[in-house]
């Protein structure tokens, strides 16, 4: 049962309190507009209209294929947060190109739209969640709906698109091994585009995605006999039980590590999967473990929340360690040492400032 709250009759300093209540608003009227960019993103409203002079709603609707009087809503609710612009002469609206810049794919700044979509999600969650936090109990990840396309979309940002520029030159000599043939796992695959990236480029190396869930390892497989690679394959497996001593010359990680079952146990997997002149990227977030130092990383706020309603409970489902997308890039180099790695580098990548790229041998 919820208990009253306790407060005094009137705050001590009522400025700060007036100034505080005006924030809560803004948070309240932008955790909307959020909502309504998601709703842009997926239904193509966004792509739709950029690049594209100023339309009337039912042109809009028309051209996304949606119904018009949704649609003229949307617009309204996005025209009063300032990211379309509106003539009310001509009842005619538009997105400015330096705003399309970063809400589309291909976008120059990124699609920043593509977040959107967990903050919707957050709120489908909601009850299901209010109900773990009276229980402590956990949740499994085909409770989430559109997860794995929403993660797809995320790394094909931060991974697949950087690949050859900036990952892969994290290790020399690398890219040359791949051209000659060795022998790769992705852990915690997901759609699997990464490996379906680098089986194209490198038709001489064999990649291996596994991943716990069925939904996604299907559309990993469909995604690479759409590319037409013959050098990957995905399998479903629940990695807390994988054991492949000595097989692979490279093992990935893409933001895979924090939310299993037992990370600490996963990396020491993955260790004893490495030949011994292996190697091991890992991506992962790249918070501190220590609340405080995080009151200036980008997105912390987002992140702690994605962490609540995701990777906190998703974890503690699979009877885990529920360590939490902030578990730290600290918690995250001892486990490598721990696991036996004795060379660890951490990098950080000027494209991904939420990220931390560990190389391990
Ligand atoms: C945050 S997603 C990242 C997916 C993908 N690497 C990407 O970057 O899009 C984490 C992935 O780890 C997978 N995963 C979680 N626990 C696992 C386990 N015990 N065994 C295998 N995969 C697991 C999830 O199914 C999910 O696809």
């Amino acid at each position: 049962m919820n208990q009253p709250a306790v407060l005094p009759k009137s705050p001590a300093q009522p400025g700060r309190a007036e100034a505080f209540a005006e924030r809560v608003s803004d948070i309240v009227n932008l955790g909307a507009v959020a909502v309504m960019l998601s709703i842009g993103h997926r239904t193509g409203l966004l792509a739709a209209m950029a690049g594209r002079p100023a339309a009337g709603s039912a042109a809009i609707a028309a051209s996304a294929g949606l119904a018009e009087r949704y649609v003229r809503e949307w617009l309204a609710a996005l025209v009063t947060a300032g990211i379309v612009e509106y003539e009310p002469g001509t009842a005619t609206y538009r997105l400015p190109d330096e705003h399309a810049a970063c809400l589309v794919p291909g976008g120059a700044l990124g699609n920043l739209a593509v977040y959107t979509q967990h903050v919707a999600l957050m709120g489908q969650m909601q009850e299901r969640i209010i109900e773990c936090f009276r229980t402590g109990a956990g949740t499994r990840y085909e409770e989430y709906p559109h997860f794995h396309h929403m993660m797809a979309e995320d790394s094909g940002q931060t991974v697949v698109a950087q690949l050859r520029e900036t990952i892969l030159p994290l290790v020399p000599g690398l890219e040359a091994r791949l051209e000659s043939g060795i022998e790769v796992l992705d852990a915690g695959c997901g759609r699997g585009e990464a490996l379906v990236a680098l089986g194209q480029a490198f038709p001489e190396s064999r990649f291996t995605g596994y991943d716990l869930c069925a939904d996604a390892v299907a559309a990993a497989r469909a995604a690479a006999a759409r590319a037409g690679v013959d050098n990957v394959r995905f399998e479903v497996v629940d990695m807390t039980h994988f054991d492949e001593p000595g097989r692979y010359d490279l093992v990935t990680s893409f933001d895979a590590v924090h939310d299993q079952q037992a990370p600490d146990e996963l990396i020491r997997r993955i260790r004893r999967a490495l030949r011994p002149d292996g190697v091991y990227v890992m991506q992962d977030i790249g918070g501190s473990a220590a609340l405080e130092n995080n009151l200036d990383f980008p997105m912390a706020a987002f992140l702690y929340a994605i962490s609540c309603v995701h990777c906190t409970p998703v974890s503690l489902g699979q009877g885990g360690a529920g360590l939490g997308t902030m578990w730290g890039w600290e918690t995250a180099e001892r486990m490598l040492r721990d696991a036996g790695f004795r060379d660890i580098q951490r990098h950080l990548l000027p494209h991904d400032p939420q990220n931390v790229w560990f190389v391990s041998r």
